[in-house]
């Protein structure tokens, strides 16, 4: 029946294309409905933790540090349980990374604090004699944007559902209303720290990077 298909090479050649698209649609479309499958308890990031997540993005941070445990006693002996997919649900994009020059930081919140990140970030060979980890002190100045930080808030829950409340909707006066709980995390964290410069610039209602970035890095558990 299919004889003329077979003697004509680009009809069979579109024929078997057709056929073998067909199969992968099959195979790959049904995935991106799939829901990430988050663990039980797992809360999606603050605001502030976003902006935080922005500025990692942003100074490269996973030029040099992985965020995934590998089941290994190495590993799981220096930096706790190891990682489970589940617990990046609402990572996106996620921050596995590859490079392992410094530390795993996917658990970095249990071991590491604030004032402790402060002093590293400023001056990482002062606090880690012999560090090769370079010094961020731009982060103290930066203001990090917390408004588009919400703005992503609003977008994942939008598209894909990431369990933030009915609060987080879109236009201005939404987010006037949310921006004191950010400015409240942010002053927790600048209470924590000794810089001058940093806590007169939370009081004035600016979020300089370096607070978004360690509320970010304390989320890490
Ligand atoms: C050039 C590579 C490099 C880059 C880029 C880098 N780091 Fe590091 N980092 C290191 C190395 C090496 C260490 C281990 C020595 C030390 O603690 O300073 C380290 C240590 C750390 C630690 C301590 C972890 C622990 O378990 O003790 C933290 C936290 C950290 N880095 C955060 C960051 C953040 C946040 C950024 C991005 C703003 C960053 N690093 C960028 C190389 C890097």
């Amino acid at each position: 029946m299919f004889h003329w298909l077979e003697k004509n090479p680009f009809f069979f050649a579109s024929a078997i294309s057709i056929v073998i698209s067909f199969a992968g649609l099959i195979e790959i479309v049904p995935n991106f409905s799939k829901a990430a499958r988050p663990l039980v308890d797992l809360k999606p990031r603050t605001v502030l933790e976003l902006a935080g997540k922005e500025v990692y993005k942003k100074d490269n941070c996973i030029a040099c540090h992985s965020q995934l445990i590998r089941p290994f006693k190495s590993e799981t002996d220096r930096y706790g349980k190891y990682s489970l997919s589940g617990e990046y649900a609402y990572d996106r994009p996620f921050l596995w990374g590859s490079k392992r020059t410094g530390p795993d930081l996917h658990r970095v919140g249990n071991y590491r604090t604030t004032d402790w990140h402060e002093a590293h970030m400023k001056n990482p060979s002062k606090i880690v004699p012999g560090s090769i980890m370079p010094a961020y002190k731009h982060q103290f100045t930066n203001v990090a944007d917390i408004e588009t930080a919400y703005a992503e808030a609003v977008t994942v829950r939008n598209v894909f559902h990431t369990p933030y409340g009915p609060e987080f909707k879109s236009g201005k006066a939404a987010w006037e209303a949310h921006k004191p709980k950010v400015l409240a995390d942010a002053k927790k964290i600048a209470d924590e720290m000794q810089d001058e410069g940093v806590k007169k610039m939370v009081a004035e209602g600016k979020v300089p990077e370096i607070v978004a970035l360690i509320a970010y890095l304390n989320s890490l558990k």
